[in-house]
């Protein structure tokens, strides 16, 4: 199997690597200490491996790192803001409590930033439509809805 080589933007810097052919991009991501990427179903269904591409949110699982070649992905670790201090979106999961295991968490932490940079609020409903994609096996969900809310829903 070839090694081929590939750059892309992550987190905000140029990055380039080598890939196997058929590798996906979660595992280049890991492979660059981007471990906040979780290995969960790797079928496109549990939104652990999260990421956003050029601002949206995929499946890092099903993607081929071939694919990411000139895009701009960001992991969790990008998300503080330089100064260090946290992302409303994160702040609000810590105050609400909405983390038990934390396997869940990084994907939904960045689908959340995706909804807040639309600028758009949202209604509880919506929330809960919008990280559908996203399985947690501990919260209920609750928590995680509250967070989401307290910063992007249409009360907020
Ligand atoms: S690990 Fe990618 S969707 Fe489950
Ligand atoms: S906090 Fe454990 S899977 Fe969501």
């Amino acid at each position: 199997m070839g090694f081929k080589e590939i750059n892309f933007i992550l987190n905000g810097k140029p990055v380039t690597t080598t890939f196997s052919e058929g590798e996906s991009l979660t595992d280049i991501l890991r492979n660059l200490g981007m471990t906040s990427v979780k290995k969960g179903c790797e079928a496109g269904e549990c939104g652990a491996c999260t990421v956003l591409l050029d601002g949206k949110s995929i499946n890092s699982c099903i993607y081929l790192a071939d694919w990411v070649e000139g895009h701009d992905i960001l992991t969790l670790e990008g998300v503080r803001a330089k100064d260090g201090s946290l992302h409303p979106i994160q702040q609000a999961f810590i105050d609400e409590a909405a983390i038990q295991c934390g396997f869940c968490t990084p994907g939904l932490i960045l689908t959340g930033v995706e909804l807040c940079n639309s600028g758009k609020k949202y209604t509880r409903e919506e929330l809960r439509e919008r990280v559908s994609g996203h399985l947690c096996r501990c919260t209920g969900y609750e928590n995680i809805i509250n967070a989401l809310d307290k910063v992007i829903g249409v009360n907020s």
